[in-house]
């Protein structure tokens, strides 16, 4: 259980979720809006230790457990592309000597080749994103953990960077990844399964398994249906549902 200390007294945020992720998995949260899912990712952390039950993440790897991906690309504005890679290597201690084999094979497979020497304001928002997902990668953490990192990115980056996440995770087969999002199709392009949670104090209502194969494609059909009986099952879960159908909700 989670709650935050307020004027108005203590708000529960989190009570009763239980959730497993394997080690190469792919889970999604998806909830409204305020539920707690940025908490629940800083209580696997270790960001917040505040709450009584475990939060935990299992490994024997001996360096940095997780790696994190925010919706900001939060680059450090006086290193170059290729710096701020590198720097995500020193401050987990990783030697100097492995730095060369690893950073520009990530930054070419991310699409960044050409651009390792610009800085973050001379690049996209997209770009800057992508080298926010090499700085993850290249740790080779045995978790992953992402809070909404591409809704604040125009529709047709988001994909592009959706289909890069997809390739790398691919190539990184032992990591587990624990993505939010507010973005129902994305959850079901993404993710081995989606855990829906409810609202305030919210816990995983239903988890929903995406039975389609990598590589996936974005035409798939059954990542339609799947992205259909989440819209449903979170519409259900709403009392106002604004008497929208559920096309009509799935299409705004
Ligand atoms: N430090 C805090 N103090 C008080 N309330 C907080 C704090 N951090 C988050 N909350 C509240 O907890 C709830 C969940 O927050 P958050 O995990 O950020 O939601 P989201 O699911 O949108 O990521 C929100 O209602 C938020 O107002
Ligand atoms: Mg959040």
């Amino acid at each position: 259980m989670k709650g935050f200390r307020t004027r108005n007294g203590f708000t529960t945020v989190v009570d009763g979720m239980n959730l497993e992720v394997a080690d190469d998995e792919f889970v999604s949260l998806v909830g409204p809006s305020g539920c707690g899912e940025s908490t629940v990712l800083n209580m696997l952390s270790g960001l917040d230790r505040d709450f009584t039950g475990t939060a935990e993440i299992r490994t024997t790897s001996k360096g940095l457990p997780f790696s994190y991906v925010s919706q900001e690309p939060r680059l450090l504005p006086w290193k170059t592309v290729k710096q701020n890679v590198e720097f995500s290597l020193k401050a987990s201690g990783v030697p100097r000597a492995e730095w060369g084999d690893r950073v520009m094979p990530l930054l070419t497979r991310v699409g960044l080749s050409g651009f390792e020497n610009h800085h973050p304001h001379q690049i996209s928002g997209g770009m800057q994103q992508r080298t926010a997902l090499a700085r993850a990668f290249v740790l080779h953490a045995p978790v992953l953990l992402m809070d909404e990192p591409f809704s604040g990115l125009d529709e047709f980056t988001a994909r592009s960077l959706r289909q890069l996440l997809l390739e790398l995770r691919q190539q990184e087969t032992s990591t587990a990844f624990v993505f939010v999002t507010h973005t129902v199709f994305e959850a079901a392009v993404l993710s081995d399964r989606v855990a829906l949670m409810s609202n305030r104090p919210s816990t995983v209502h239903r988890i929903i398994d995406v039975d389609v194969p990598l590589p996936r494609s974005y035409d798939d059909p059954r990542l339609f249906d799947v992205s259909r009986e989440l819209t449903h099952e979170i519409l259900a879960s709403m009392k106002d549902t604004q008497g929208l159908s559920v096309d009509e909700a799935v299409a705004r």
